[in-house]
């Protein structure tokens, strides 16, 4: 199966990302050298989706110690401190960034008595270890989906929570590529995603290289092919699972569980033990990350497709009430609610 690391360092230690801005026309390798590139990609979505981009947050603390091992002790802990606190409010609703960085931080605290050379390799391991830790466990949300996935099943998908946001098969992506594997044949239903087209871009990309039965719809279709019986199930990822199991997730995906409760349709939430946030009690506490009016209005930024005076409201992110959740998968199994 044609699955890439949209997150790795490579042969010659740079952290590299795929750009998945150019998706899919292009496959384009950056290479995030310093904080303004780090930054910059993960606020434009270079890299984007939950667990990647704290793998990314986390390569990149390492990067940017290794840059600073010239300095001396007190500005070296001090500038690193500062930049952990710039990347970490770069996106605030996806928990694993700020999750990714506190491990991170916590390795650095730990290594107050040790040489700059020392805290930096320690820095090396523990970005690995995330990014391995995070292939583990797509490997578990596949194992455990994959049993609802029959032959002849209809998945509805939103966004993209599949191999380019994380470290191996996804979450919401995972199973159907296990069931894939297995030689289950079934179609996928995948929302285009306004504002940015996240499904359009990037899930129907990796669902066509990887040969499944793709349909691409626009979200306003998704209630349509639920009325007509196309969907049996709906896969979504999380940004942040709160304690009652109230979800983050792109903007979207609340009215798809409406949609689906409606329906009587399963609706489950596939989702690593990194993104439950378990210092949020409820959705209601979950910050949502405003962007650019820009987003919607032109199309990437180029042609207007409104008119310049409207107000606009860009939310990137809705809460699902845990009560529209069938179950949340994540790799531990899954839990109904
Ligand atoms: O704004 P994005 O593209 O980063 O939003 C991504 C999502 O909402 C995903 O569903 C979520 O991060 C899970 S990715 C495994």
């Amino acid at each position: 199966m044609p699955v890439m690391k949209a997150v790795r360092l490579d042969n010659m230690d740079r952290l590299m990302i795929i750009d998945q801005t150019r998706l899919p026309g292009e496959l384009i390798f950056l290479d995030l050298h310093d904080k303004c590139t780090l930054v910059e990609a993960i606020a434009k979505l270079r890299v984007r989706g939950a667990p990647a981009i704290g793998i990314a947050a986390a390569y990149g603390v390492y990067v940017l110690a290794r840059s600073y091992m010239g300095m001396d002790r007190q500005s070296f802990f001090s500038v690193l401190q500062q930049d952990i606190a710039q990347i970490r409010n770069v996106r605030p609703t996806a928990v694993n960034l700020s999750w990714a960085l506190a491990r991170m931080e916590k390795v650095l605290n730990a290594g107050r008595e040790a040489s700059l050379s020392q805290i930096t390799t320690a820095l090396r391991e523990e970005a690995m270890t995330i990014d391995q830790e995070d292939a583990a466990i797509s490997r578990a949300i596949a194992a455990h989906g994959a049993p609802l996935i029959e032959e002849g099943t209809g998945i509805l998908t939103h966004c993209n929570a599949g191999w380019l946001a994380t470290s191996e098969w996804g979450t919401a992506l995972a199973p159907l590529y296990l069931a894939h594997q297995q030689g289950k044949r079934f179609r996928v239903y995948c929302d285009e995603t306004r504002p940015l087209l996240q499904g359009a871009r990037l899930t129907a990309y990796e669902l066509l290289a990887a040969g499944i039965d793709t349909t691409l719809i626009c979200d306003n279709m998704a209630a349509v092919m639920m009325s007509e019986g196309k969907v049996d199930l709906v896969f979504v990822g999380a940004d942040r699972v709160a304690r009652n199991g109230d979800t983050a997730n792109k903007i979207g995906t609340l009215s798809l569980a409406i949609n689906a409760a409606y329906f009587g349709i399963p609706f489950y939430v596939c989702a690593p033990s990194s993104t439950l946030d378990p210092t949020t009690s409820s959705g209601a506490d979950i910050i949502i990350e405003q962007r650019d009016p820009m987003e919607i209005t032109h199309l990437w930024y180029r042609q207007a497709m409104a008119p310049s005076d409207v107000g606009v409201l860009n939310p990137a992110f809705d809460v699902t009430p845990h009560s529209l959740i069938t179950g949340l998968i994540s790799e531990e199994g899954i839990q109904y609610y």
